[in-house]
């Protein structure tokens, strides 16, 4: 029981007011993990019967708000220790810190200690699925796939392929990227909440060979998805154009290879022309705007409302570790200065859709997650809007729904994260709230 607000459709530009559902004394019914019931606290229980409520247990979370669980469409594990690190633009970012970090995850205790604290503290800022790169090492997929198993996580991951321009310890080959992926495809894709995502790190680390590898990687076996990161930053653009002569620009690097597609996700494509953006929206490949990570890698501001209005599916992601936070919260606040600093329109309700039902159907998982409509998986997060004593006088008296989410994503963080819960189940919780009896 709480306040609730979710997605059934993107609000558009329009903010169409259709799109969500909003009960302020609400209540959200779960049998087996599964929503059966979200509505009026009054009615949510009609037509249940009378065993089912009686044996119901009850949490009590008024004057909370209740969202489905947010959806990170493009991070890092390995990159916990690369967060705020000072003073370099992507190409030397990855080259000083990035790849060295990555090259410690060749320790096997380290990548299992790593990818457990990781899916905690994505538990403890409200992030309930994410699309996550591990490192070049198979078996940094493996503890990140065994931790988010431990806690019941939808999630998808993939071992980073990169066969040149990366330190010679960080490199495979395409032979050895087409066996551990599908070594590992074999052990993880559709094991309980699992996916397995084909990871070629982006164009300038990967031979032509193994582009090519990646695409039949992909196209291996049905429901797979496939990430990479996609014109983020001028300098990389203009060495895709040196390493790859004969495409016309940068998107058809990987049309050539055969990457794009629905369950394809790109990371931040800020720099795109208008025939890129008709072609990612043409081929239901979708985008990841990062823009935590591009406002810190100084990597420019991606047009998001350019990128809707021309069709391309969006979801939001923290980029971890472009980003010095995991809180989407954050993320929905970046994205708004983004799109301020860029003349783009970003309304609250548009950036709460794409932290979660927008970054799921981004991923191909709405009929899974992101919203609260009958038989999803109930993924949720409970936010606690007084959670700062700024925040508190902010939203004193404050009645207008649009106003509170808005002043919520600006000046809220993880200390906003009451509980997250897992399947119905609480997974992590701030401060235990009051047990309640049964009420009816
Ligand atoms: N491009 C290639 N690799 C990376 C990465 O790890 N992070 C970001 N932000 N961009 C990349
Ligand atoms: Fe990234």
């Amino acid at each position: 029981r709480g306040s609730i607000l979710h997605f059934l459709a993107d609000p558009g530009a329009a903010d169409d007011s259709s799109a969500w559902q909003y009960f302020e004394d609400g209540g959200l019914l779960v049998e087996d993990g599964l929503v059966l019931a979200c509505g009026p606290w009054g009615s949510v229980l009609d037509g249940v019967p009378q065993h089912i409520s009686d044996a119901a247990r009850y949490f009590d979370y008024r004057g909370q708000l209740i969202v489905p669980g947010f959806v990170d469409t493009h991070t890092h594990y390995p990159q916990l220790r690369v967060m705020g690190s000072w003073g370099r633009k992507l190409l030397d970012w990855l080259e000083d810190y990035t790849f060295p970090a990555e090259t410690a995850l060749a320790d096997e205790a380290l990548a299992q200690r790593t990818a457990s604290f990781f899916v905690e503290r994505l538990l403890a800022h409200g992030t309930t699925t994410a699309s996550v790169f591990a490192t070049v090492h198979a078996h940094s997929v493996d503890a990140f796939f065994s931790a988010a198993a431990r806690r019941n996580l939808r999630m998808l991951c993939g071992k980073v392929m990169m066969d040149r321009n990366c330190p010679p310890a960080l490199r495979d080959t395409p032979a050895s990227a087409l066996d551990d992926g599908m070594a590992l495809i074999e052990r993880w894709h559709g094991q309980g909440r699992l996916g397995y995502s084909v990871t070629p790190r982006f164009a300038p680390t990967s031979s032509p060979e193994q582009l090519a590898v990646a695409g039949e990687l992909w196209h291996s076996r049905p429901g797979l998805h496939l990430q990479s990161h996609l014109s983020e930053n001028p300098q990389e653009l203009a060495w895709v154009a040196e390493l790859f002569p004969g495409r016309r620009d940068y998107l058809d690097v990987y049309e050539h290879y055969g990457l794009l597609g629905p369950r394809a996700i790109y990371g931040h494509g800020i720099h795109l022309s208008a025939s890129e953006r008709t072609r990612l929206a043409a081929s239901g490949t979708a985008i990841a705007f990062c823009p935590g990570s591009n406002l810190f890698l100084g990597s420019g501001f991606c047009p998001q409302g350019e990128l809707s209005a021309s069709g391309v599916r969006l979801g939001l992601a923290t980029d971890v570790g472009g980003c010095a936070s995991l809180s989407m919260l954050q993320s929905m606040a970046s994205a708004y200065e983004v799109s301020q600093a860029a003349g783009q329109v970003l309304s609250p309700w548009r950036a709460w859709y794409l932290a979660t039902l927008g970054g799921a159907q981004a991923l191909g998982l709405d009929a899974q997650i992101g919203s609260f409509q009958r038989g999803r998986e109930a993924d949720f997060v409970v936010l606690d809007p007084a959670a700062t004593p700024e925040l508190t006088w902010r939203l004193e008296g404050v009645e207008a729904l649009g106003e509170r989410l808005f002043a919520l994503m600006m000046m809220g963080d993880e200390r906003c994260v009451r509980a997250t819960h897992i399947l119905g189940e609480r997974a992590f919780c701030r401060s235990e709230p009051q047990a309640v009896p049964a009420v009816r």
